[in-house]
């Protein structure tokens, strides 16, 4: 597939058996995007109930992430902390420190919470971010404050199925963040994720979303379907998603801890990566 989207496109996954793949059937990747449930779903399938100690389980993501980053050395690669909600700034950055000497193309995962977001504030004056687990155009105006003046790339990571899955459009979410950073400075970029169809490839490559990631099984969909780029008359079928409106009084320029950030996906969300990277351990 020639490159001429403006899009960058990533693949969502902990195999690097499918990055090798989908790198080879597009022609080019830009990047890569893991969690620790992917990873630790990746490590199951490898090896069964096999249990690791903490320390195994630490080097089987490193590994992983080293793989990709072999495969993809131009791509940027997302490495996320481990956290819980009351998981402290300072345990996240330590950890974050840690993560980005794994590889040189890191981007380090915070989750987007009020911890998450402080230590991101710090962390993105030394290195690559992204914070994920954004369900609201309110947590998306927390996050571009909190992350004014990084010295290096910062992404956001809308989680567009996770909203569809309860029935509301997620689409949206995104399309109302683009709307809001168009008044801001471009220091963040939007990484459309939790993907699941190529409808969500086909909107979020005509909203112009900065990156899209896409799991593997919706990559080979879009690549058996040739790669398909919507023109003009694209229409996102939205069907009986909940609408989630723009905020008018929702705008940049306040001090991020006065935005509401709190979002009960984002709450699920952090609980279900633990639980999936603890199944690992002994
Ligand atoms: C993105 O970085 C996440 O890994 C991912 O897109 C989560 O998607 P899910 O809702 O399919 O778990």
């Amino acid at each position: 597939m020639p490159k001429n989207i403006s899009s960058k496109i990533f693949i969502d996954g902990g195999s690097p058996q499918e990055t090798r793949q989908a790198k080879v059937l597009l022609g080019f990747l830009d990047g890569q995007t893991t969690n620790p449930s992917l990873i630790a779903k990746n490590y199951t399938a490898k090896a069964g109930g096999t249990k690791l100690t903490e320390t195994q389980a630490l080097d089987e993501y490193k590994r992983v992430v080293r793989q990709m980053s072999g495969i993809i050395p131009e791509g940027s690669i997302s490495i996320q902390v481990f956290a819980q909600e009351e998981t402290k700034a300072d345990e996240m950055l330590r950890q974050a420190r840690a993560r980005k000497t794994w590889i040189p193309n890191h981007s380090i995962k915070f989750p987007c919470t009020k911890e998450g977001l402080t230590a991101a504030e710090i962390a993105c004056k030394e290195m690559p971010v992204n914070i994920t687990l954004v369900f609201s155009q309110s947590q998306a105006a927390a996050v571009y404050e909190a992350t004014k003046g990084a010295k290096y790339p910062v992404f956001i990571s809308p989680f567009v199925g996770r909203l569809d899955d309860r029935g509301e459009n997620g689409m949206q979410v995104v399309e109302n963040i683009l709307e809001m950073y168009t008044s801001g400075d471009g220091h963040v970029e939007v990484l459309t994720a939790s993907l699941r169809g190529v409808d969500h490839i086909l909107y979020a490559l005509r909203l112009g979303s900065d990156i899209i990631t896409c799991p593997f099984k919706v990559f080979k969909t879009w690549a058996d379907g040739g790669f398909t780029i919507p023109d003009t008359s694209y229409v996102y079928p939205v069907g009986k998603l909940k609408p989630i409106p723009y905020k008018e009084d929702i705008t940049l320029g306040k001090p991020w801890q006065e935005y509401n950030i709190s979002h009960d996906l984002t709450t699920i969300g952090i609980a279900k990566f633990w639980e999936d990277w603890n199944s690992l351990l002994q």
